[in-house]
């Protein structure tokens, strides 16, 4: 979650440090720090909060030195203070770090119990001591590292400068991503490849238990035994350019707006628009050989899974497991080696995610990812990629990501149920040409709602609580609406299967209780319709997103009625996560929340 930054240069690096800790600000933005040498000295400058916060610092108080490393910060362990910030020093030596030391607790009461003065209260500052003190121990670096990384347990990437061998930045790499760049007279280290592209694209990635030792022409590594061993360099294809917001006011709307175009791009991979045929895009993982199917993820990427369990199931007649990652790779799942696994992710490096697609490898199974970052762990690591070519997502909360996360699984399902025999030609022809026309769809349905959105949104912003409320691929999106109006406007939502509402959160309706209704004219409506009546007569207030059949078919009070085109069922999901991205956008805009970086969270998440 944290990112991190290293050059070992051949002129002044603090201020290449900062550009590339704005590349990475995704990973978190609660403290940032860098720290160089010059002259001999380790020089510091941390600040809390943005990075912005960081660059006025170094305005005031530049630092000199050709080697250096940075970190931006999402706190796990202390307040996401100045006095926590990394970088951490301690006796000349400065460590960033990006994950979880597991053992922090009893290697802080160890270190203490023999003198150790701890400053901060996070877990990273453990292995600023554990180095410190076997230096004093007459230890090299390099032998500091090694001692170091054999007492930690967990996840972790370091980066560490030792200011009495102010050549060389160390590293080391169990859990998330660490990559060496290559450059002209200089290396450089990163959390990814899109940090170093303006600076280098060869790299290097750290494998888990990799450890490095990076100097201004030369590198090496080593395995957990200290052991030297090669990697393989790579040509990254990460853009140098830094994307704009246009004329959007926020990278979050300007990712709503541009969906129809990303789709249809996304699409082109794996329908034919000539035949109305759905692309067989993989013979290693085919669908028509496989017992059934596990689908894993994390967050919005999981909700997008549970609608492609619908769409699998329905045609290509495939059972599918589904779980959240966090539970999937804990719950010692007897797995067949027959059935195939798909694990969605846009960043790629979602750690539980990661963990449950080593653990179905380990299993037999083939893997696929359904990724948005082509040079990710999980891309590289998986059996399979499905690109879903959303183009890089900035807005923390995600929207095209999820969208074509769903056109790629609404495309494979497709893909599965003509491999599989379930579904006729003429079925896939039509399942196929509904996809086609979903852009053009999408396009009409952005243009026209705003001003009513606007409206509702206005009014939404008044409550603290929301019920958003489904049936079938509608109940996932449920949950997806009410996922994005709580982590960007940072009210309590719920979303529930319809038919759950008498069954516990009907007791909190009342006349302060918006409820949002997914009901489009599909076989559920008629029973969404009845739940809606439960709701009206106990006084909620009633928002209604339905087409224009649906539409025609209530004759409910409902404070709003949001009507969208009919469509066929299989582009519902997708129609309709429009009106409830857009609600989640502008109840945020209306509250002045921080749309794009909302509180706490970050981009990508690589620690459990
Ligand atoms: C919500 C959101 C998160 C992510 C989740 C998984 O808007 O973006 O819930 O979907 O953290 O992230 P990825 O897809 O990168 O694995």
């Amino acid at each position: 979650m944290c990112g991190i930054v290293g050059i070992v240069g051949r002129h002044s690096v603090s201020q290449r440090l900062l550009e590339a800790l704005k590349r990475l600000e995704y990973r978190g933005y609660d403290s940032a720090g860098i720290a160089t040498i010059s002259g001999g000295r380790l020089e510091r400058c941390r600040a809390q909060g943005k990075l912005v916060n960081l660059e006025m610092r170094l305005e005031q108080q530049p630092l000199n030195g050709m080697i250096g490393i940075g970190h931006t910060r999402w706190a796990t362990h202390g307040a996401p203070t100045e006095r926590n910030a990394h970088p951490h020093i301690v006796d000349g030596i400065a460590v960033v770090h990006n994950g979880i030391i597991e053992n922090f607790a009893e290697l802080k009461a160890e270190l203490e119990a023999t003198g150790a003065d701890f400053e901060t209260s996070t877990d990273s500052e453990v292995v600023a001591h554990l180095l410190a003190k076997s230096r004093r121990g007459g230890m090299s670096g390099r032998e500091a590292m090694h001692a170091m990384l054999k007492r930690l347990k967990g996840a972790f990437s370091l980066a560490i400068l030792f200011q009495d061998e102010p050549a060389t930045i160390m590293a080391a790499r169990n859990g998330p991503p660490l990559v060496i760049g290559h450059g002209d007279g200089e290396m450089f280290l990163g959390s990814d490849p899109i940090t170093l592209a303006p600076l280098t694209n060869e790299v290097t990635y750290l494998v888990d238990g990799d450890w490095a030792v990076i100097e201004k022409t030369d590198f090496r590594i080593f395995d957990s035994e200290g052991n030297v061993v090669a990697r393989p360099r790579h040509t990254s294809m990460a853009s140098v350019d830094r994307v704009t917001k246009g004329d959007y006011d926020h990278f979050m709307q300007k990712e709503i707006y541009e969906q129809p175009e990303v789709i249809a791009g996304a699409l082109a991979r794996y329908i034919d628009i000539a035949s109305n045929r759905a692309v067989q895009v993989s013979t290693e993982l085919n669908f028509a050989n496989v017992s059934s199917l596990v689908i894993s993820a994390c967050g919005t990427a999981y909700l997008a899974g549970l609608i492609g369990k619908y769409w699998f199931e329905r045609y290509a007649r495939l059972s599918v497991e589904i779980d959240v990652a966090s539970e999937f790779r804990y719950r010692d799942i007897p797995l067949s080696p027959h059935a195939a696994a798909l694990f969605i992710s846009q960043s790629g490096e979602t750690a539980d995610t990661l963990a449950s697609m080593r653990y179905c490898k380990a299993q037999g199974l083939k893997v696929g990812a359904v990724v948005n970052t082509s040079e990710s762990t999980i891309a590289r690591e998986a059996d399979v990629i499905f690109p879903i070519l959303a183009g890089p997502e900035i807005g923390v909360a995600s929207t095209k990501a999820f969208t074509c996360q769903l056109a790629v699984l609404a495309a494979l399902a497709i893909g599965a149920g003509k491999a599989r025999g379930t579904i006729t030609e003429d079925e896939e022809r039509q399942l196929v040409m509904s996809l086609i026309e979903m852009p053009r769809i999408m396009r009409r349905v952005l243009r026209n709602i705003r001003p009513k959105i606007e409206l509702l949104s206005k009014e939404l912003s008044g409550y603290s609580h929301a019920l958003f409320l489904g049936r079938g691929t509608s109940f996932p999106l449920a949950m997806e609406g009410a996922l994005k109006l709580k982590e960007i406007s940072y009210i309590h939502a719920e979303g529930y299967a319809a038919g759950e509402l008498k069954h516990g959160p009907i007791a909190l309706v009342d006349k302060n209780m918006p409820v949002i209704i997914i009901a489009p004219h599909d076989r559920f409506f008629d029973k969404t319709v009845s739940n809606m009546q439960e709701v009206a007569a106990r006084g909620g207030r009633v928002i209604l997103l339905t087409d224009e059949s649906g539409a025609a078919r209530s004759k409910l009070d409902t404070i709003h009625t949001i009507v969208l085109p009919d469509v066929e069922e299989i582009i519902a999901p997708i129609i309709f996560s429009l009106p409830l991205q857009l609600l989640a956008y502008y109840v945020a805009v209306t509250k002045g929340t921080d749309v794009d970086q909302p509180r706490n969270l970050a981009k990508s998440v690589t620690v459990e």
